[in-house]
């Protein structure tokens, strides 16, 4: 890809994730206090950021990439972290600035935001004690190159956090997600899914795929996704812990159309069988989150 289509591409991007900031924004605050109340956080996201946040301590020097609206930079801020974001969407860092000044006055530690490409990522050695990555990895076309960064830019000991998703989703994943969402209520009536069955016969599978791969969301989604980046980070760091989310609940959730307060309990009782099965081999989850180390003794 030449450096015009390029820089068309990820303006498109930017432009995308400002909207959803924004258009999130307006219904809950970008603050990790809300935001761990919403479904996909509550089923499947909540323990893994909750087990990040336990790792800040007051003083601590945290970077997040591909922040968004901020909420969970502010959240290692309110921790007592001095915490910097970076997103390349202008929309979205404008939307973590704004509700940052309006409650900076409650947050013990101090918060910090960058438009910056992670493609061209250039940060100072040794610098941060924490840098967390959330969904953006598959994103990113260098991701070697990014992995490279963070690794320079932890102090000796830091910590790399990641969650994000890896791999091709697998054929029984699929299957069972796509007859999962055709039996519950979700956002498509009955009656348009039976036409989608018989429309596409036996290319639904792939249908079902695409969908929770979520290709073509946004022009970089899945960018990332022919990138090992387990592989290129094990390769660097000490992995200390690796969890694997439920391989179904999570696309469910999103599909899902009754209430929270029904839907939230449901998918959770749904989550307990489907991490059982990934633990138990019987399901390949693509959804990873690592705690990653650098060495003790690299400066
Ligand atoms: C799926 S969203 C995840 C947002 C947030 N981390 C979360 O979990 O709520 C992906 C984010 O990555 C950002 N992003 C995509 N490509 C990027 C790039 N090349 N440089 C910086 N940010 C990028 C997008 O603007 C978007 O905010």
């Amino acid at each position: 890809m030449d450096d015009a289509s390029y820089q068309e591409k990820l303006a498109g991007e930017a432009a995308l994730w400002g909207r959803v900031a924004e258009e999130q924004a307006e219904r809950v605050p970008p603050d990790w206090r809300y935001h761990r109340h919403l479904r996909h956080n509550a089923v499947v996201h909540a323990r893994d950021i909750e087990a990040l946040l336990a790792h800040i301590t007051p003083g601590m020097k945290a970077l997040e990439l591909g922040c968004a609206s901020g909420w969970l930079t502010l959240a290692m801020a309110q921790r007592g972290a001095a915490a910097q974001g970076m997103d390349i969407s202008e929309g979205a860092i404008a939307v973590a600035r704004a509700y940052y000044e309006s409650i900076k006055d409650t947050v013990s530690g101090a918060v910090t935001y960058a438009v910056t490409d992670l493609n061209a990522l250039d940060l100072p050695p040794a610098a941060y004690d924490v840098i967390a990555a959330k969904g953006v990895l598959h994103h990113l076309v260098r991701l070697e190159h990014v992995i490279d960064q963070v690794y320079a830019a932890l102090k000796p000991g830091g910590l790399f956090w990641v969650s994000d998703t890896h791999g091709d989703e697998s054929l029984p994943v699929t299957l069972l997600a796509g007859a999962l969402t055709l039996a519950l209520p979700t956002q498509v009536s009955y009656r348009e899914k039976v036409r989608g069955l018989l429309r596409f016969g036996l290319r639904a599978p792939q249908r079902v795929k695409a969908s929770i791969q979520a290709d073509g969301l946004s022009p970089f989604e899945g960018a990332g996704r022919d990138q090992d980046w387990v592989a290129l980070v094990r390769q660097r760091f000490a992995v200390e812990r690796t969890a694997r989310k439920p391989a179904m609940t999570g696309y469910v959730t999103a599909q899902f159309a009754l209430p929270d307060r029904v839907a939230v309990p449901l998918l959770r009782a749904l989550a307990v069988p489907d991490r059982w099965a990934v633990r138990l081999g019987l399901l390949r989850s693509t959804g990873v989150v690592l705690f990653a180390r650098k060495d003790e003794g690299t400066p």
